[in-house]
């Protein structure tokens, strides 16, 4: 099972909150190496989603960093220091430098899953401060060595990721500065900018569009500063916003559901890093309950799925990256007919915008996923043989289910349709080989189909 549990929020309120702050986005714009990320188009994922079309904003790489985290870190690194020097915010990133003297030895901490931890470190590094970050223990190696890579100082602590936020709060002091993008009572105004600066994500996107963003937007919830930024740039009464947690820490649902953050216990152990969190964001939380329409929760394997269902696409994100598509997949699988209507949208195939929040991370986790190793899957594909359409049995001994909706798509629907080289010979199918990939095993037919790295086979179930 992918999805693990729905929250239809569609009675909510639809205020939609205050408009972002748009200093932060003038703020990126004067940091070295500021280039807006990408929107990519991942037309076969769309295809397998049964969406007209499927947009994909590249927060892969940021400022040279493998996510998105950078944008609040920075953003709120400045309000908070420009705050102590006892300034108006700095409005560049220059102007921010020039304070630091004035600041007198000052220590930047956080608590972190990844990322987040791993970006106020490379902020500190750029104004010459000290930084110090906590990490929760089962983080993976190559997720600690890259914080500690940025030259801050890593305590790696025993528990989870809420037990390494209430650490490093009891670290605030006159010389250590937290900034962590998480709330708790009396500490709001740091979280808050954090979010604000995630802002920049959806501005540049307003730009690029040129028009309307699309009526459907899937995005991944950690504590939530994202969803609320989301929230405030895309809500609309026509738009259904999806929120995307891991099963085992659902802790928006949780909240939104009982109106207050509730701590979710742990063990908080999905591979979607960076949203292992326990307890959602108390000032994030206004903005997801009134503009997020639903929250599901996923296993890994939607993760999994995810991961080479943009790789198809050339589009490499890592495990949490890809969350977002992960939801809509599981969307999809729960209810294969109108998935996209029973969320109350008007179009059968609409189109629809996710955030590659995160590029692979975790080499170790990461190379089974995309090798397609983490598991052998029976499931079955809608054939058109001779005219008419049979359900043909097969296991997929690498990519797993993705190949299920893509491969229905491309096998009933696209075949007939690609002309010179799609024959239908008795059971046999066969689709010209294209970039790579020309495997076959399952006798009586054959598929081969698009795939980057020539992962996708069959064999007869
Ligand atoms: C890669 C990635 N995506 C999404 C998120 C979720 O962001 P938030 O915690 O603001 O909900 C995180 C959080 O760390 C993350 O690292």
């Amino acid at each position: 099972m992918s999805l693990v549990a729905f929250l239809d929020n569609a009675d909510r309120a639809v205020s939609v909150p205050a408009r972002p702050d748009p200093r932060a986005a003038r703020f990126h714009r004067s940091m070295p190496g500021y280039e807006p990320t990408a929107v990519a188009e991942a037309p076969s994922a769309a295809a397998g989603l049964g969406l007209s079309r499927l947009l994909v904003k590249l927060e892969s790489e940021r400022f040279g960093l493998p996510s998105f985290k950078i944008l609040g870190a920075s953003w709120a690194t400045c309000r908070a220091l420009s705050l102590r020097a006892g300034l108006e915010p700095a409005a560049t990133f220059d102007e921010l430098r020039a304070i630091i003297p004035r600041l007198d030895g000052l220590t930047l901490v956080a608590a972190t899953d990844g990322n987040h931890g791993r970006a106020v470190a490379r902020i500190a590094r750029l104004l010459d401060l000290d930084a110090r970050i906590l990490i929760p223990e089962h983080s993976a190696r190559a997720r600690i060595d890259a914080i500690a890579g940025e030259g801050a100082t890593v305590d790696v602590v025993p528990g989870s990721y809420d037990d390494a936020v209430r650490l490093s709060s009891a670290l605030a002091s006159d010389d250590h500065l937290v900034i962590s993008d998480t709330s708790w009572p009396g500490y709001e105004l740091v979280p808050g900018w954090v979010a604000d600066g995630y802002a920049t994500i959806f501005e540049e996107l307003a730009e690029q569009l040129g028009g309307e963003p699309p009526p459907l937007v899937a995005i991944q919830i950690g504590v939530g500063a994202l969803a609320s930024a989301a929230v405030r740039a895309l809500a609309s009464p026509g738009r259904v916003i999806v929120g995307v947690e891991p099963a085992d820490a659902a802790c928006a649902l949780q909240a939104v559901r009982e109106g207050r953050p509730v701590l979710v216990a742990g063990p908080h152990r999905s591979i979607m890093a960076g949203l292992n969190c326990g307890l959602a964001s108390r000032v994030a939380l206004p903005d997801m309950a009134a503009g997020i329409a639903a929250f599901c929760t996923i296993d890994d394997r939607s993760a999994d799925e995810a991961v080479r269902l943009l790789l198809l696409d050339n589009l490499v994100c890592g495990e949490t990256g890809a969350s977002g598509v992960a939801g809509l997949l599981a969307l999809r699988e729960r209810r294969p007919e109108r998935t996209w209507e029973s969320l109350g949208l008007d179009d059968a195939r609409p189109a629809a915008l996710a955030i590659c929040t995160e590029a692979p991370t975790d080499p170790k986790s990461f190379a089974p996923i995309s090798d397609g190793e983490s598991g052998t899957r029976r499931c079955s594909c809608a054939m058109r043989v001779r005219g008419s359409r049979r359900r043909v049995p097969f296991l997929i001994s690498s990519p797993t289910s993705v190949a299920d909706p893509l491969l229905r798509h491309l096998v009933a629907d696209q075949a007939p349709r690609r002309g010179a080289g799609v024959r239908a010979r008795g059971a046999v199918v066969e689709l010209p080989p294209s970039r790579g990939c020309r495997r076959s095993g399952l006798p009586g037919a054959r598929c081969a189909w698009p795939h980057p790295r020539g992962l996708l086979s069959t064999r007869p179930a």
